[in-house]
Parts: C-alpha cells; structure tokens; sequence
C-alpha cells in the first residue's frame, strides 16, 4: 500500500521532466481523438493537457492514489473523465464498446501483455484504434540493454513492476489487430528507451 502511494506521488514528479519529452508525440497520436476513450493506465493523468475536450473519457486506473491527481488533471483541462476500476487484464466493459483505446507506458507493467491486449481488442468498436507510447527493450548488445537487464530487479521493486526490456512489438504484432503501425524513437531518457509510438485498429 505504501509503495502505491509513493509511486503515485512519484511518476507525478518524473513526469514533469519526461513529458516535454514526449509532448510532441502525444499531441499527434491524441490531437483527433472523438466520443468513447478508454484510457488504460492513466497514472495522475499526464495525457489530460493533449487530450481534446469534447471526448468521453473513462481512465482504467488500479492504483487508487491516482485517482484525486488524475480527477484534477481533467478538471484542469475541462476534460469530462470517469476513473473506471479495475485493471486492464479484465476490462469492466462491454464487446465494442468505445471508439478509442489510448495508453503511454502501461504494456510495461502489466502481467500479460497479450491478455491486455486482447482486451483492448475486445473493448474497442470494429475500426476503432489504440493509440499508444510504450518504452521497450534496447538493442541488443547495447549499453542501455545492459543497463536494462542489471537495473530491472531493483526498478522493478521502485516502480509497482515495470519491466524496462520487454519486446512489446513481438506482442504488439501478434495481437491479431487489422492494421498496425508503429515507429521506434529515441527520447534519450535514461533507462526507459527507446520507445514505440503507433496505432493498432481493429
Ligand atoms: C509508468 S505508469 C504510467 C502512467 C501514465 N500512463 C503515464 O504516462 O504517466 C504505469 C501505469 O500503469 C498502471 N497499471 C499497471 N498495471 C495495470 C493494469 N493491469 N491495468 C491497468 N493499468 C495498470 C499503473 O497503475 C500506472 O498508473
């Protein structure tokens, strides 16, 4: 309990480094979003100042002391939001039934990529798309992979069980949606790069 609600308080702080970062990015991926979003993760809600007003946004957060930083966020940024509970291995809503799925650094965390995957898939309406950020494994061979391996115990404990070295683009490829796109970027943040930026539609 303890370490949730440090971690709530903390990825607040990171974030006003890391999101200039990545600013660019999410005002691309989230600038044309309409009606249902599904946010899986949405932490304090970083992603509320990219996000279009007008959209009906429901944030799938498991960790409970995000919710006040993430309900304020919105708020702030006339986002009309609903925190859903719950997790993203089970999403608590019906077949086909929001028009978006958005996500930035969530595939690391979660036990079974695969499984949230194949949520998203479930939950989102035929044509619709999951928009995502997600930070994944370096090449192999390279400092930052080395890094990612010896660092992973100990980063994993700090941060509820992200996994900076998972190959989210294998899953990502094999997760049976009908289009896929996706590019790798470089943020040159330390440990969490590269990233993928992209979009899978239904
Ligand atoms: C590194 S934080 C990223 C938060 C936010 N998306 C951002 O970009 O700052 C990972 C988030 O994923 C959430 N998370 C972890 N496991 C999850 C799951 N099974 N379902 C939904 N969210 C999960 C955590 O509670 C946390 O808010």
């Amino acid at each position: 309990m303890l370490r949730r609600r440090f971690f709530a308080w903390a990825i607040d702080q990171v974030m006003r480094v890391y999101d200039p970062l990545v600013a660019g990015h999410k005002r691309r991926l989230f600038h044309d979003l309409q009606g249902t979003v599904l946010e899986i993760g949405p932490g304090t809600g970083p992603n509320m100042k990219h996000l279009p007003q007008g959209i009906d946004y429901l944030g799938l957060e498991p960790n409970p002391y995000m919710h006040p930083r993430l309900l304020a966020a919105a708020e702030e940024h006339g986002i009309q939001a609903k925190v859903v509970e719950g997790s993203a291995m089970e999403i608590p809503l019906p077949d086909a039934s929001v028009d978006w799925v958005i996500g930035t650094l969530v595939l690391c965390s979660v036990p079974d990529q695969a499984q949230v995957l194949a949520e998203v898939r479930r939950v989102l309406k035929p044509g619709g798309s999951y928009r995502f950020i997600e930070h994944v494994a370096a090449p192999p061979g390279t400092p930052t992979a080395w890094l990612q391996r010896f660092i992973k115990p100990l980063w994993s404990c700090c941060t509820c069980g992200c996994n900076p070295d998972r190959q989210t683009w294998v899953s990502l490829e094999e997760a049976g949606f009908r289009s896929l796109q996706m590019e790798s970027v470089n943020l040159r943040f330390p440990i969490i790069s590269p990233h993928l930026v992209g979009q899978a539609t239904r």
